[in-house]
């Protein structure tokens, strides 16, 4: 299903197709990034390539490895009227995929905040939502399957997991990237009604007792540690610092959260 070919133009030429419900999905070999790529498509679309050269992370110093075997998906979601509506789209995003890979089996994944994939303290999976137009949102998804991220850096040794250990039923990756784009297209649904709550709900639940973390902001070094403590109403984090002292943070205002246990 994929193709050798990877300009832009021989992407809009031919290599789509309707996969899963609702959405047309382009294959390529190698892209430099599909959130790059799926920026200039129309939302209900959707990237996979098998590599990437340069995919991103939320941390914009780090490249995101994206070797052969991993999943490296971007998906274009609508997000009509004013921006703030859409600022749970990050964590929902995260909960959606979340939801899909459980439906892999035997796998308990949870959230780092604010989209992190976890198993245990390993990640499995990384998002990087990113909206380059007022009207559409492009979800990034980066999944570990079958491919050895810590082969490429081996700082990563250690701090990764890849589902083909989880959940050695054999999916391919197609299949995994069709479970999510059916679970994205709920997430968005469930949204656009009074989905926020529940979803909000389910984060918190999933996320448990507080957690000691750090954190730093927007254009600061020092980091700031404390309680965290799932989120507000509005989707922002709640950080408790000593007793007293309860604060939120929107997700524009942390730039990193490392968990301390
Ligand atoms: C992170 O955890 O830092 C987010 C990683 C997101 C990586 C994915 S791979 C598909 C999409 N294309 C990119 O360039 N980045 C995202």
């Amino acid at each position: 299903m994929s193709t050798s070919s990877t300009s832009s133009a021989d992407l809009r030429d031919g290599m789509k197709r309707p996969i899963e419900a609702g959405w047309v999905v382009h294959t390529v070999e190698t892209i430099d990034s599909t959130n790059t790529f799926a920026g200039r498509l129309p939302a209900w679309s959707a990237v996979r390539a098998d590599t990437q050269s340069g995919g991103r992370g939320r941390i914009v110093e780090r490249r995101w490895i994206s070797d052969k075997g991993g999943l490296w998906l971007s998906a274009v979601l609508p997000c009509p009227g004013p921006r703030d509506r859409w600022s749970i789209l990050p964590l929902a995003a995260g909960w959606a995929v979340a939801s899909a890979l459980k439906e892999v089996g035997r796998i308990e994944p949870r959230l780092r905040w604010p989209n992190d994939i976890m198993v245990g303290n390993r990640k499995l999976a990384g998002l990087l939502v990113e909206r380059f137009t007022d009207d559409t949102a492009v979800v990034g998804v980066g999944l570990n399957i079958f491919n050895h991220p810590e082969q490429a850096e081996p700082s990563l040794h250690g701090h990764t997991v890849r589902l083909a250990d989880l959940a050695p039923s054999v999916y391919t990756v197609d299949e995994v990237a069709h479970l999510i784009l059916h679970s994205l297209r709920r997430m968005h649904t469930l949204l656009l009604g009074p989905g926020f709550k529940m979803i909000a709900n389910d984060l918190n639940r999933t996320w448990g007792k507080p957690r000691p973390v750090e954190i730093t902001l927007t254009g600061q070094t020092r980091p700031l540690e404390g309680l965290f403590q799932g989120i507000d109403e509005l989707g922002r984090l709640r950080l408790a610092i000593g007793s007293d002292d309860f604060r939120t943070y929107d997700a524009s205002q942390v730039t990193l959260l490392r968990e301390l246990a």
